[in-house]
């Protein structure tokens, strides 16, 4: 019942200022009791502590003295950046980003437990800092084998390809922990679209490159993608076919070259050997 009141209660937050960025909410999200009154926010945009006044938030930025997220970061490439951040040892940032990130995620519960989730957070670089443009949650342990609780790219920063970049990245991360993955459900629609989009990239380029026949499980040991993510993807672009029980893989040439003209664009690469990280233990 309380989940479902949640998800019924009136947005209150209409704006948020975020850097140089004022955002228009999607959702509601709750925020502690005292904000209630509240139509617009003013964040940190690098502890991502709100308040409730522009002056407080100078007041703030003058003594603030993070310039990137608080965490490790595991991965740099030019401009672009990759932070983890431990929500047990930043229990308030991760905190903050969960409440920052539901005013765009409609079906998520907010998991005030930040504990047991890593938070990577993507930024590019400048000489004022890194600012944060996106990020994906991940818990420490999963028994369903998700590598990925929440997605989001803010809106100023939407279809750069970012979104296919961080579940790129998700699946890097399987790769070093030699397991397959797959996001938590149900899926939103935008966020079905960013992974239908990455599995039938990443899928299409290597039926293309292949010789001879590939059978479901190849392909998911070399992607850490799911088996049943890649064959609905499969089944999707009408490459697989049902053969005395069996679901084989028939990848005519002339079909993949029309579902790669058909595909968008090709995300901005993770490199791998620019990834500086070893599994959580
Ligand atoms: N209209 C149509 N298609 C879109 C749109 C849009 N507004 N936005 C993204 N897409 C599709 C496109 O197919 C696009 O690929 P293409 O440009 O090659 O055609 C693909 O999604 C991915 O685009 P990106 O630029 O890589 O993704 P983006 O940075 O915009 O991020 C994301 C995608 C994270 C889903 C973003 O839309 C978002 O944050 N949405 C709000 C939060 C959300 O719904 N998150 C997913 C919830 S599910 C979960 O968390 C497990
Ligand atoms: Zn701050």
């Amino acid at each position: 019942l309380r989940e479902h009141e949640e998800f019924t209660k009136v947005k209150n937050i209409a704006t948020i200022e975020l850097g140089k960025y004022e955002i228009e909410t999607w959702y509601f999200s709750p925020f502690p009791p005292e904000y209630n009154e509240c139509t617009k926010l003013f964040f940190c945009e690098f502890c991502l502590n709100f308040m409730k006044r522009k002056e407080q938030l100078q007041r703030h930025m003058k003594k603030c003295d993070l310039k990137h997220p608080p965490g490790d970061e595991i991965y740099r490439d030019k401009t672009l950046s990759m932070f983890e951040v431990d929500g047990k040892k930043n229990k308030i940032y991760g905190q903050n980003l969960c409440y920052l990130a539901k005013l765009f995620l409609d079906h998520k519960t907010l998991y005030y437990d930040v504990d047991l989730f890593l938070f990577y957070v993507l930024c590019e670089c400048d000489d004022r800092g890194c600012h944060m443009v996106g990020y994906f949650s991940k818990e420490k342990q999963s028994e369903e084998s998700y590598n990925l609780a929440c997605i989001l790219t803010l809106p100023p920063y939407q279809r750069k390809g970012y979104g296919k970049f961080l579940i790129a990245f998700s699946y890097e991360l399987s790769k070093k922990e030699a397991k397959v993955g797959t996001p938590e459900r149900p899926l939103s629609d935008l966020g079905l679209l960013s992974y239908r989009g990455y599995w039938t990239r990443v899928l299409l380029d290597i039926l293309k490159k292949h010789k001879g026949n590939i059978s479901i499980k190849e392909l998911s040991d070399m992607t850490a993608i799911k088996a049943e993510d890649i064959l609905t993807t499969l089944q999707s672009l009408e490459l697989i076919q049902y053969r005395k029980g069996q679901h084989v893989i028939c990848a005519d040439p002339k079909v993949l070259d029309r579902h790669l003209k058909a595909a968008g664009r090709g995300c901005i690469d993770v490199d791998v050997s620019k990834l500086i990280w070893t599994p959580y233990k």
